[in-house]
């Protein structure tokens, strides 16, 4: 199969639309057949529950080529969970994991040309989604919903590739208590727009969201979780109930503790011990792991000692480490790849 001619090297975090996307609906009580589609137009309801109460949620994963050619992804199935959690929690009918890995297989299948060819740095990523489609004017869940999953080839989420980025401290909450800070759902990115838009104007790649119960530990970042190495060299990650669980945290503090043999503490981490720490990153599906090189508190500015040109030591072999396995270079654990082709 002949990949697209596209300038794999030079593309950024963007949609460049493929050839196919995956759509099933749900009606009276059930889902039904899911096909693949060359329309990349939705056509509903005005008073669709998504556009009025923004009843929708998303998932964020890629596929890679390997040097033999070969199509996988990477731990889909937690995706799949992940997506029952935040469907529950937003009383939109559960897509099963079988549902979702299908989807999942048939389109990254029939778009095999868009997935970026080994070495390029570039990854395909693939989008899935779930929304209320049918009306509803009184607040309540939408009569109908839809499933659908397209994929758009990627390169470096944050501008500048992997150079570390400044950060800032933001005034506004992400999260809060008992609220859907651990979900992915839409509403949660839309409130994020202006805190983003106002940190971007201030010269900003992203903000540190703080808890917004208390206002003194770390939480996250709009799109990815904080990564911390202490001077001692062990890796620290912020455990809260408001952040996103994220699958790369959870695949990194394995290839940590079993990979490279450091100690992982995941655990509540104060903002005043961002000060103290050796590395600093962040990371997500699209962000990978950046590394972080300033952190600006106002008029405190923490310049983080691995330096504002590159990569420290621990977070670089843990990239290494990860982006080994998902390219197919390093031998993943147990269960942690599908290959689609
Ligand atoms: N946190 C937020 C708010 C996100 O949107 C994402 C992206 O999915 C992440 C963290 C990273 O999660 P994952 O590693 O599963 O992509
Ligand atoms: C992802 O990493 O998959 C995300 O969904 C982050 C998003 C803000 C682009």
């Amino acid at each position: 199969m002949e990949k697209k001619n596209i300038k794999w090297g030079e593309i950024g975090f963007g949609y460049i639309p493929t050839d196919y996307r995956y759509y099933a609906e749900w009606k009276d009580g059930k889902w039904g057949e899911g096909k693949l589609t060359e329309d990349r137009t939705i056509t509903m309801s005005e008073c669709a529950g998504v556009l009025q109460y923004a009843q929708t949620c998303f998932e964020g994963l890629k596929a890679y080529t390997w040097k033999d050619g070969s199509i996988v992804t990477f731990r889909p199935d937690l995706n799949a969970e992940r997506m029952q959690r935040s469907a529950r929690r937003l009383l939109i009918p559960e897509v099963s994991t079988e549902m979702f890995l299908d989807a999942l297989d048939q389109t990254v299948k029939a778009n095999a040309a868009w997935v970026p060819p080994y070495g390029t740095g570039a990854t395909l990523y693939i989008r899935p989604f779930l929304f209320g489609s049918g009306p509803v004017i009184g607040v309540a869940p939408a009569p109908e919903y839809q499933f659908r999953l397209f994929c758009t080839p990627v390169g470096p989420y944050f501008k500048g590739g992997i150079k570390p980025i400044k950060i800032c401290v933001s005034d506004y909450d992400r999260a809060a208590p008992h609220g859907t800070g651990d979900i992915k759902a839409g509403l949660n990115y839309a409130m994020s727009l202006y805190p983003g838009d106002l940190a971007h104007k201030n010269g900003y790649a992203e903000n540190m969201f703080l808890d917004a119960a208390t206002r003194t530990n770390v939480e996250e970042t709009g799109g990815a979780n904080f990564l911390f190495v202490t001077k001692d060299g062990k890796l620290v990650t912020p455990k809260s109930s408001t952040i996103l669980p994220s699958i790369t945290r959870r695949s990194l503090v394995y290839v940590a503790q079993k990979y490279l043999g450091l100690t992982v503490e995941e655990r509540v981490v104060p903002f005043a011990e961002v000060r103290e720490f050796a590395e600093i990153g962040v990371c997500g599906t699209a962000a990978v792991i950046s590394p972080v090189g300033e952190i600006d508190n106002h008029d405190e500015k923490i310049m983080v000692p691995s330096g504002t040109e590159k990569f420290g030591p621990v977070l670089g072999k843990l990239r290494e480490t990860l982006t080994g396995i998902q390219n197919g270079d390093i031998e993943a654990p147990e269960g942690w790849i599908r290959k689609i082709l």
